[in-house]
């Protein structure tokens, strides 16, 4: 049955154990947990303890930061890789390709956006501007391998990455943290995509903050599924970084005669958990607010 968004997790049971199932099953506890404790404060900021340093992911292993980065400036710029010819090719006919299958807009505009909000993520949180021209980058390149197929894109989106990054200049170090950042957007695996760096984070935050009626291609709403109907209702989508805070909110516009918040969540639970672990590695809290109303 064609899909038509970024969230079309693989449920195929049995393939690892740790089944995008189980961590759903695991994220609904958490969010009901939540909803619980909810009316500590008006604003929904105290759902979370916010602690004072970045959670860094599972362990201890704490990933580089820009005060440990080698150099504060990126070895390749974004222009470069954005006006090249064949990751120009490679992101037009990616796009077109899952326009087939049924999958919202993936094109130009999708990835434009996502390496501008990616950017700012790291402007706005203060990293410098190696982080920055690195997450706009990976931000850029993020989809190309649904030029191979849809099914492990994130994966062979790096691996395609690697040789095109290595012809335009940009040194080992500085691949390695874009692929890594493009090898863990993805939630079409059989595990969510993890952060495992402030970059991959942000590009985690960019990716799926972009729900907007602009990037449905059925032009027939009764032949609307479900990715379609949410994504239309969707008429405004910002992602707003309060570093002072350490917040990061998802503000979002519903249509509430398209698409109810309820089947926002339903379809969207597992970029909402994507969210969440990637705001926290960043040290800030998560919070969606639809039509002015904070729901997480
Ligand atoms: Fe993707
Ligand atoms: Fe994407």
């Amino acid at each position: 049955m064609p899909q038509s968004s970024d969230a079309t997790p693989d449920t195929t049971p049995g393939i690892m154990p740790d089944t995008v199932e189980e961590q759903l099953a695991a994220a609904t506890e958490t969010l009901v947990a939540m909803e619980a404790i909810d009316g500590a404060g008006d604003d929904g900021a105290t759902l979370v303890p916010i602690g004072v340093e970045p959670r860094y992911g599972k362990t201890k292993v704490r990933p580089e930061t820009a005060a440990d980065a080698p150099r504060s400036e990126s070895s390749l710029g974004f222009e470069t890789v954005r006006t090249d010819p064949e990751v120009r090719a490679f992101i037009t006919q990616a796009n077109i390709n899952l326009g087939v299958l049924g999958f919202t807009e993936h094109g130009f505009r999708h990835v434009s956006l996502v390496a501008s909000i990616a950017r700012n993520v790291m402007r706005l949180l203060g990293h410098d501007a190696r982080h920055q021209e690195l997450a706009a980058i990976s931000g850029y390149l993020h989809d190309i391998g649904n030029v191979v197929s849809r099914h492990a894109h994130a994966t062979t989106g790096a691996t395609l990455a690697y040789p095109i990054l290595t012809r335009l200049g940009m040194v080992p170090e500085d691949i390695a943290v874009t692929l890594g950042a493009i090898g863990s957007h993805g939630d079409d695996g059989a595990r969510l995509g993890e952060p495992v760096h402030p970059i991959s984070a942000a590009l985690i935050l960019a990716d799926k903050s972009d729900v907007h009626r602009s990037r449905v291609r059925n032009e027939d709403p009764t032949s609307f599924d479900q990715h379609d109907r949410v994504n239309y209702a969707a008429t405004s989508s910002f992602l707003r970084v309060d570093d002072s805070a350490k917040t990061i909110t998802l503000q979002l516009e519903i249509d509430s005669t398209m698409s109810s918040v309820m089947e926002y969540f339903e379809i969207f639970l597992p970029r909402m958990l994507m969210s969440r672990h990637a705001a926290e590695l960043l040290g800030c809290v998560f919070h969606i607010s639809m039509n002015d109303v904070v729901v997480l």
